[in-house]
């Protein structure tokens, strides 16, 4: 049973170190918007070759699968503790994760599978436009989950395996508050605050959206 239950922990350590590679890059990306569209979309077309590699994509989704399962499993099967403030607000920002991660995957990347389009950088700025009150809280709160948990996770997940890299709760709640700061900023990005964003409804990307939401809505 011990011996399951670290393999259980490492196996949780692996794939949350293969996950926050991304993460890191993906949150970074986001950030760009920033600086608007052309160094938000030359950067992800440099990074999607990376990870939209077949084999890395699989490895990427297959380690956040094994993820949630570990973590939910393990949640359910340990015995309940206390938990101190920084591992109550890890489990929160997971649950939150656990609930939007397969809507998002599947808004955001099931169009170019099965049609070929990207959302880019216009596609955001057509989702901020379109529905801002839900946008902003939803990719604010999303982002923000993303950068604590990715960030809390890895040194717990780095120390897993060997690597210390003590992070200090003052430390790691100073840097959500730059993520978070940024995230807004990124979001007003894409809502054309900062520089020009052209037509974004114009956008195949838009256009397919409206298109299924045609064929689709009641
Ligand atoms: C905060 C705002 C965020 C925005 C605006 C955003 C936007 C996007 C976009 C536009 C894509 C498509 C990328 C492409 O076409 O190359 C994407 C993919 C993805 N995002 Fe996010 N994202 C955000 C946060 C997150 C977070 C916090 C996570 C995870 C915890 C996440 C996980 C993913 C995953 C797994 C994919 C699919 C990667 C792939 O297989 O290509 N995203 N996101």
């Amino acid at each position: 049973m011990v011996l399951n239950v670290n393999i259980l922990k490492k196996l949780q350590a692996w794939t949350g170190i293969t996950f926050a590679v991304f993460l890191g890059v993906h949150l970074i990306n986001t950030w760009m918007a920033i600086f608007g569209a052309v160094a938000y979309d030359s950067f992800q077309q440099i990074a999607r070759a990376f990870y939209q590699f077949p084999p890395l994509e699989v490895l990427l989704l297959g380690a956040l699968l094994v993820h949630i399962i570990v973590g939910v499993g393990r949640i359910f099967s340990e015995p309940k503790r206390e938990l101190s403030t920084r591992a109550r607000w890890h489990r929160y920002s997971g649950f939150f994760l656990l609930l939007v991660i397969a809507g998002h995957i599947i808004a955001v990347r099931g169009p170019s599978w099965f049609y070929d389009v990207y959302p880019a950088f216009a596609g955001l700025s057509f989702s901020m436009d379109f529905a801002p009150y839900y946008f902003y809280p939803y990719y604010f709160v999303f982002g923000l989950s993303g950068f604590y948990h990715g960030l809390n996770g890895l040194t717990i997940a780095l120390s897993r395996v060997g690597v210390q890299l003590p992070l200090k709760h003052a430390v790691l709640r100073k840097a959500t508050a730059v993520a978070a700061a940024l995230t807004f900023a990124a979001l007003l990005g894409f809502d054309g605050i900062w520089t020009d964003v052209g037509e974004p409804a114009k956008s195949e990307f838009a256009e397919l959206a409206m298109r299924m939401l045609r064929e689709f809505a009641p």
